[in-house]
């Protein structure tokens, strides 16, 4: 069985050399005598079980307790010098993040089993296997089972040369994966040539594209190399793929076959060599559906076909990547710390809609204007989120029997016997569920 790991924070260095001293068989703690440099230790491997020593010599502040605390990816043992009553003390919300206690002296078997449990519950958490080093997750930030998924796709797309799609909601991190692509393909060493297919005008796509002779056109006044060719051994990212005008979808479909360009006002046929990584935050199989996408190219693009979860399909990597951000966006000197559970448990309850960029603007925003040493809920704009109670399904189907029941008593202007009839009810059932829901005729 492998070595076991955990990080020991020891602020007197006396009590903690007395666990050490037991040479538990398998464990191998790290030992740090204060709260910052635990954050540091736990940053560089994980997971670990944390172990904080309360020394009543050296009280610990209890506002960065509360912040490493806060961590999600490490299960947190309290042990209490002889005698010292620090865990009456401490507030609840605390206390209730270990996951057990034990006072000096130590005894070897209580130890031992209290360790293992806390391994065991950290093994069930982290059921998707040991965590992915960075590098092997291509810069990106994330230890749940659909990044997991989403770094294997990568390292075999790395390996070919085929173009891809990559598909995802807004903020998800559709060009952090194109730029991972590019950087660990053979392709690294030529250049990445981004453009927003939505951004620009309908009428210069094509000459941004394809670039123009000298004399193209009025203004034309020397020759234009255009991102195609720009793009030249290296990769070209065509965002938002989706907005690509009808024509200009015909154009490129041509160059991925051909592999040659004809820029405006040109005859020449140039070679080009580039690798197109597409992004979209649409359907594309619903626009083609729609005629707004050629079927030919979607599937010319889709050789190989990327798309990345929605940040609320991977809540367990929420605190992990609000850690990372957290480091970030935090400007030298800061007073902050770190977050308060409340906060790291509303940034967990949190739907997202705006993915991995919300979550960054939202931590940035809240290092800027906070007056708290930790981060709060409302801080970082989700004190709803924090407080509201999940609805129940009895709730929910209340509130919809009561809209759906409204408005079709309104089309049917009050009148009872017509809205039963539309709703497929009998007359008794609908006066039955209109006092049930105090709806007012
Ligand atoms: N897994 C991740 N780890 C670390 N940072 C991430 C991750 N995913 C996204 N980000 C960060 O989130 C921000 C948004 O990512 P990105 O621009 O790649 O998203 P996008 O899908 O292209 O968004 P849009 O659809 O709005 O263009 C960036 O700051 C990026 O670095
Ligand atoms: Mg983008």
């Amino acid at each position: 069985m492998g070595e076991r790991k955990g990080v020991l924070v020891d602020p007197g260095g006396r009590i903690g050399a007395d666990l050490l001293a037991l040479e538990l068989p398998r464990w191998r703690f790290q030992v740090v005598d204060s709260l910052a440099a635990a954050q540091k230790a736990l940053s560089q491997a994980m997971p670990q079980i944390g172990l904080i020593v309360f020394d009543r010599k050296r009280p610990l502040p209890t506002d960065e307790l509360e912040a490493l605390l806060a961590r999600h990816d490490t299960e947190w043992l309290a042990l209490f010098e002889e005698g010292f009553e620090a865990a009456a003390r401490l507030p609840s919300r605390l206390l209730r993040s270990f996951h057990d206690f034990h006072s000096s002296p130590f005894d070897r078997d209580r130890l031992e089993v209290m360790l293992g449990h806390a391994w065991g519950k950290l093994q069930l958490l982290h059921q998707n296997g040991p965590p992915v080093a960075i590098e092997a997750s291509y810069g990106m930030v994330g230890q749940s089972a659909p990044m997991r998924q989403l770094y294997r796709k990568i390292a075999k797309i790395v390996a070919v040369d085929a173009p891809v799609l990559i598909g995802g909601e807004s903020g998800s991190g559709k060009e952090l994966v194109a730029r991972a692509i590019h950087r660990y393909s053979g392709r690294a060493d030529g250049p990445f040539i981004a453009m927003n297919c939505g951004g620009i005008s309908p009428s210069l796509i094509h000459s941004e594209l394809f670039g123009y002779e000298r004399g193209a056109f009025t203004g034309a006044s020397q020759r234009k190399v255009g991102n195609i060719e720009a793009a030249s051994c290296g990769v070209l990212f065509l965002d938002e793929i989706g907005d690509l005008p009808l024509e200009m979808q015909s154009s490129l479909l041509r160059v991925l076959q051909d592999r040659t360009i004809t820029r405006v006002g040109g005859t020449e046929r140039v070679q080009v060599d580039v690798r197109v990584i597409a992004a979209t935050h649409v359907d594309l199989v619903r626009a083609v559906a729609e005629g707004r996408f050629r079927e030919d190219l979607l599937y010319r693009l889709n050789v190989v076909g990327l798309k990345l979860p929605a940040l609320r399909e991977r809540v367990e990597d929420i605190p992990l990547l609000a850690q990372q951000m957290f480091e970030e966006c935090r400007s030298k000197g800061s007073p902050v710390r770190g977050f308060s559970s409340a906060a790291m448990s509303a940034l967990m309850a949190h739907s997202w809609p705006g993915n991995v960029r919300e979550l960054r603007n939202r931590i940035h925003h809240a290092l800027v204007m906070s007056d708290h040493r930790l981060l709060t809920p409302e801080d970082l704009g989700l004190a709803e989120a924090a407080s509201a109670e999940p609805p129940t399904l009895e709730a929910l189907r209340a509130s919809v029997e009561r809209e759906l029941i409204e408005t079709s008593l309104k089309k049917c202007r009050n009148n009872v016997s017509a809205t039963a009839r539309q709703l497929g009810v009998s007359r008794v059932t609908l006066y039955r569920m209109i006092d049930r829901l105090k709806i007012v005729l």
